[in-house]
């Protein structure tokens, strides 16, 4: 379990993902046991500024689009959407200093990545892959990492990451699904096998969820099933982050109360924390406890909701002292 920039190897990792992978999912799933975290893709990032704990970094529109601490360093991927090398890097130079490592989308399928050459589109573009990549490899001093998502065939896909290996990247992760495909289709273990033998970077199997890892000991049946080293995992954990713990999950309840904990110490917007309890919660959101969480509109409605308030209101009022304190001592 080291991380380096000489030697990027894992075990178990939160993967990217949109919506959820924000800040207190990732310190949850760090908690848990997952060794390294990614942040949900990111494309436009434009500035950074210094928020009490944490690292904010923002877009044109000042919008916080990746927010970061102390907690999760050398520990968080940063993994970034992108078509444009030289763009890539100016991004990749933006956060180096407080990532473990920069990852580049290659597998999203959605239309707002895909019309920009972005995600999946850049699979069927190998040279634009390779100046992303290389540009990246030689212009930051972490770890440089991509997600790509399977091609129709094996030879192809082996080509494919061979070509990948050569850029200089620390580690692929393979989604085993090809871009057409949903999840609801089996994941492909051949082929992240086959691109396992023929790399000898470490592999990060992915897609496994659902179909194979509904429990910590599913991480290991999934990693060997598919060869690689590592294993990402996104919807098993957006359901319950616990699937980390070595020890057995817990259950959703305390889990969702240890979410809203961080949530409302790294002052998450609240549309993001209701987002991610309806994950959460799954078929629950329609019960009359989700039509609560549904109506809340802020964090303190939302700890209403799971009787926290008196944790909301210390928690706030800590938070205030810690900002006032800063304020005399930037003062002074
Ligand atoms: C994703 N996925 C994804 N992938 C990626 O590279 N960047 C991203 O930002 C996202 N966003 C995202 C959001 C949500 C809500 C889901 C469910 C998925 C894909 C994800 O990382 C993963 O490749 C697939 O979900 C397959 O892995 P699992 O779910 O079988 O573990």
């Amino acid at each position: 379990k080291i991380l380096n920039s000489q030697n990027y190897f894992f075990l178990t990792a939160l993967a990217p993902m949109v919506r959820v992978g924000t800040l207190p999912m990732r310190l949850l799933a760090l908690d848990y046991g997952a060794d390294i975290v990614y942040c949900e893709v990111r494309m436009d990032i434009y500035t950074h500024t210094y928020v009490l704990e944490t690292v904010d970094f923002v877009a044109p529109d000042e919008r916080v689009m990746f927010r970061t601490c102390s907690k999760e360093k050398g520990r968080v991927v940063f993994q970034m959407g992108t078509a444009d090398p030289e763009r890539a890097l100016v991004v990749a130079k933006l956060v180096e200093n407080d990532v473990a490592a920069v990852d580049v989308n290659m597998g999203c399928p959605k239309e707002y990545s895909t019309k920009g050459g972005m995600g999946s589109a850049l699979l069927s573009d190998p040279e634009k892959i390779e100046a992303i990549l290389s540009t990246l490899v030689n212009g930051i001093s972490k770890p440089v990492t991509c997600k790509i998502r399977i091609l129709p065939t094996l030879e192809d896909t082996v080509n494919l990451v061979k070509r990948i290996e050569k850029t200089g990247v620390a580690a692929i992760a393979v989604h085993g699904r090809m871009k057409e495909e949903r999840p609801r289709h089996p994941v492909h273990c051949d082929y992240i096998q086959a691109v396992a033998e023929s790399v000898s970077i470490p592999v990060i199997a992915n897609g496994g969820s659902s179909d194979i890892v509904k429990t910590f000991e599913d991480i290991e049946k999934f990693r060997a099933a598919a060869g690689a080293s590592s294993v990402m995992l996104a919807r098993a954990a957006m359901w319950n982050p616990s699937i980390f713990r070595q020890q057995g999950a817990l259950s959703v309840d305390e889990v969702m109360e240890d979410y809203i904990r961080y949530a409302v110490r790294y002052d998450n917007n609240p549309f993001n924390t209701k987002y991610c309890l309806c994950q959460m919660l799954r078929d629950r959101v329609e019960s009359p406890f989700g039509k609560r969480l549904h109506a809340a509109q802020t964090n303190e409605e939302i700890c209403e909701v799971f009787g926290m308030t008196d944790f909301y209101n210390k928690t706030k009022a800590e938070l205030e002292a810690r900002k006032a304190a800063l304020q005399t001592n930037g003062d002074q």
